[in-house]
């Protein structure tokens, strides 16, 4: 038998023989002569059913793959049993080390528990024109960092891509989970703390560290890696949350932050809304699968990933975005919208000429809510609004519910008891025409993913 052709070879086949040849430096021909000669020398001559080759590409059976980058901690070590840990699930897993991961553990090693070569090198001709960091970056389906060090973070937080792992960490669209390793002192560092506020803001996932011994002698404190296996369980929930996409196809607008409506051109009325509720609310949405388009007031958090985007500034420009990100199934409207504008906003910077203090005439703004609420076509089929309120706060949110024709408002005492206003935690009622549910003080985010969730019941979803 001269040549033989094997035809309906899938694409994840065909993928990865690509991607073995490459790393072996072989064609794709030669490399598929090595693993036939290899099967043949391997399997019995009455071939049972079912028996897999034993030397099968790793993820050809893998329902999950998990892009694992490796920085250069001491908890590196650790890392070569999560590969194990993984493996171990059926979930495969290829790696991109550090330079200086590469000082605590070999690419060796790495390569033969991942069962391929570890990636390292940014301008490594044979990884660019096989894989590239574009597909390292994108498929897979999630982007696990273990250990994150603190250099490592501060790339990620700052977006640099001067070497392979950061160019992935920078071009992905998939989660990203860090499980950050160091020493106690270097976690408690302003700079870390800072850097890890604006990687979770970012949308990106934590596991650990903990707290003890360190391996350094006679340090201890909080800067342990999580665990393999503890890392592990995380990633078995992110994988089988991306099943779950309640949302999927459903158009949902949502409103946050403040607006500043002009008094001159340097100057305007705003408030303090941090828009840090409706930012959660637009990313666990897009979590759960929703398009979403977030019309945000001026704030300082950076674009949700996965949602678009629109940056306002004052009442009516909110509403204009809105009606037209329309139609959606779905509004939810938290922003805080300033009531009041100056009538005439002045030209030119108002001058202090002597004549007195200028006298500002206020109008009223359009009030969002209740004009999506009450539009007569396109109106979503849910339309939900907030309402912080000080005193008797379930019946001044029904009564809004109504003066709106809002379906739902999610009302919570912002009084100084209640510990909302710029605290991290949120006690909220969900208030319906017939029903008032009250739920226990929780994270913002956490209020976030429930009210998620139960759109997506309203919505029909099982
Ligand atoms: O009337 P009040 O500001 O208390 O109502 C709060 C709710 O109404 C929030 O959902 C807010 O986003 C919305 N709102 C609006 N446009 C306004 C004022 C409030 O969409 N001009």
């Amino acid at each position: 038998m001269g040549s033989l052709t094997v035809r309906n070879i899938s694409e994840d086949v065909k993928k990865r023989l690509r991607l073995r040849a490459a790393a072996n430096g072989r064609s794709m021909e030669e490399e598929i002569r090595l693993l036939l000669a290899e099967g043949a020398a391997d399997a019995p001559v009455a071939a049972k059913p079912n028996v897999r080759p034993a030397k099968a590409a790793p993820s050809e059976a893998a329902a999950s793959q998990v892009l694992l980058i490796i920085g250069g901690g001491i908890a590196a070590y650790k890392s070569l049993d999560l590969i194990r840990r993984l493996r171990e699930r059926a979930i495969a897993v290829r790696v991109v080390m550090t330079r200086a991961a590469q000082e605590f553990v070999t690419p060796m090693s790495v390569g033969a528990l991942a069962g391929e070569r570890a990636f390292t090198d940014l301008f490594d001709p044979a990884s660019e024109f096989d894989v590239g960091h574009i597909r390292l970056a994108r498929d897979n389906d999630l982007i696990v960092v273990a250990p994150a060090t603190a250099d490592l973070m501060a790339k990620m937080a700052n977006g640099h891509a001067d070497d392979l792992a950061s160019a992935v960490l920078l071009a992905t669209d998939r989660p990203v989970l860090i499980a950050p390793a160091m020493n106690p002192r270097m976690w408690g560092n302003a700079a870390t703390k800072r850097n890890l506020a604006r990687l979770v803001a970012d949308g990106v996932l934590t596991v650990g560290p903990n707290a003890g011994e360190m391996a350094e002698s006679g340090e201890a404190g909080t800067g342990r890696m999580a665990e393999p296996l503890e890392i592990v369980a995380a990633i078995e929930a992110l994988l089988s949350a991306r099943d779950e996409k309640p949302l999927a196809g459903r158009r949902i607008v949502i409103t946050a932050g403040p607006t500043h409506e002009p008094i001159d051109p340097v100057r305007y009325i705003a408030n303090r809304s941090s828009g840090k509720q409706g930012y959660a609310i637009a990313r666990a949405a897009a979590a759960a699968g929703a398009d979403v388009t977030l019309v945000s007031g001026p704030v300082t958090l950076p674009d949700p990933p996965g949602v678009k985007t629109v940056r306002v500034e004052s009442a009516r420009d909110m509403l204009r975005a809105v009606e037209k990100a329309l139609p959606a199934e779905v509004a939810i409207f938290a922003a805080a919208v300033a009531d009041w504008r100056v009538a005439q906003a002045g030209e030119q910077k108002l001058k202090k000429d002597g004549g007195g203090p200028p006298k500002l005439a206020l109008t009223e703004n359009p009030d969002i809510l209740a004009t999506i609420a009450r539009l007569k076509s396109n109106r979503p089929n849910l339309v939900v609004g907030f309402a912080a309120e000080t005193e008797k706060v379930i019946e001044h949110a029904k009564a809004k519910l109504k003066r709106k024709g809002c379906d739902w408002i999610v009302a919570n005492d912002v009084s100084a008891e209640g510990g909302a206003m710029g605290g991290d935690d949120n006690a909220v009622h969900l208030i319906s025409a017939s029903d008032v549910e009250s739920w226990p003080p929780q994270p913002k985010d956490e209020v976030a993913r429930q009210l998620v969730a139960r759109i997506a019941a309203a919505l029909g979803h099982q």
